[in-house]
């Protein structure tokens, strides 16, 4: 895993060549609908909080098995799955499809790859061979790519915005400190609203390479019920807290707060001209981070046995609409 984290500025470039295919019926959007799980699933989130200050129509994530009601023609509905075949994400494909929704879809191949060739869905095909959450750049770029042809910008320079993955020896001497401090605890990740999709991330690669649990706290909704939980901790020492920086003073606030409670506390501040770039060189630094408390704990970064057994359970079962 470490080697991909380290090839992730080569791949991201890569993707930026990515060619989308297909074509769109309707290019009038009104809505858009980001649909995916996981290491798929995290791209919804990065491309909404890029987007949540200056995208003109509403944007929902969908990481479920049932699209919103009012999901119709003007909606584009986009499916990202490394795979192809996360039944969530082809469940929710298939019955905006039935809704008369427009739709797009990035992936490596399966299911959603044979349905976007078949219908002349506009698509982008990316790199297969990795695991999902690994491919978080081409996803991401492959993303931005196929919004592009509806007129709906994530980045205007995609080439450039990549640039900040090239700070290697920084992000990996930051992450090996990072790792000592989180090893063998149970970490609290704490960013505002805007990055909310890195402290997500941060928390999925420590659970899935790390095998670690984790859990998150979005400011400012954290001051207003998870703040009072720190007067009286449970376990302290078992705690730490990760705060992701931002230009922001509820996190000076936050911070302060977290101190005077006693708890074993850190500042990642990501480099970056803009939230795109910062969210790509903190996704590097949490890859890199959970990959040496990996080695710490004696685990397999790779392995994620316990999605498989839930994937196992979902394959042929009829799911209740939700
Ligand atoms: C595995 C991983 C998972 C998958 C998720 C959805 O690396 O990160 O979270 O991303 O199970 O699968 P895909 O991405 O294939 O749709």
């Amino acid at each position: 895993m470490e080697l991909i984290y380290l090839n992730w500025y080569e791949l991201a470039l890569n993707a930026v060549k990515y060619e989308v295919l297909g074509t769109p019926r309707n290019r009038d959007i009104r809505k858009l609908v980001l649909t995916g799980m996981g290491g798929s699933g995290i791209v919804c989130d990065a491309v909404y909080a890029a987007m949540y200050g200056k995208s003109k129509i509403p944007i929902t994530i969908v990481k479920d098995f049932q699209p919103p009601g009012w999901v119709d023609p003007t909606t584009l509905v986009c499916g990202i799955s490394y795979s192809g075949n996360t039944l969530e994400t082809l469940s929710n494909v298939s019955k905006s499809l039935e809704m008369g929704a427009e739709l797009c879809v990035v992936s490596s191949g399966g299911s959603l790859i044979e349905m976007a060739e078949s219908g002349g869905i506009p698509h982008v095909v990316i790199d297969g061979g990795l695991p999902p959450r690994a491919a978080f750049p081409q996803l991401l770029i492959a993303t931005a790519k196929v919004l592009s042809t509806y007129g709906i910008i994530v980045h205007d320079d995609l080439e450039g915005v990549v640039e900040i993955l090239k700070s290697v020896d920084t992000a990996v001497a930051t992450s090996k400190e990072l790792a000592e401090f989180l090893n063998e605890s149970i970490p609290i990740i704490i960013s505002n609203t805007r990055y909310y999709p890195l402290a997500l991330r941060f928390k999925d690669e420590l659970n899935e390479n790390s095998k670690m649990i984790a859990k998150i706290e979005i400011i400012p909704e954290w001051a207003h019920n998870d703040i009072v939980g720190w007067e009286k901790p449970v376990n302290i020492d078992i705690i730490r807290a990760l705060v992701l920086w931002d230009d922001d003073p509820l996190l000076e606030f936050a911070v302060d707060y977290l101190k005077g409670s006693g708890v074993k506390l850190r500042v990642l501040n990501p480099p970056g001209n803009d939230i795109l770039s910062r969210i790509l060189y903190g996704s590097l630094v949490a890859g890199l981070t959970s990959t040496y408390v990996a080695e710490l704990r004696g685990v397999k970064a790779e392995e994620t046995k316990s999605i498989e057994k839930y994937k196992d359970f979902l394959r042929g079962r009829a799911l209740p609409a939700r």
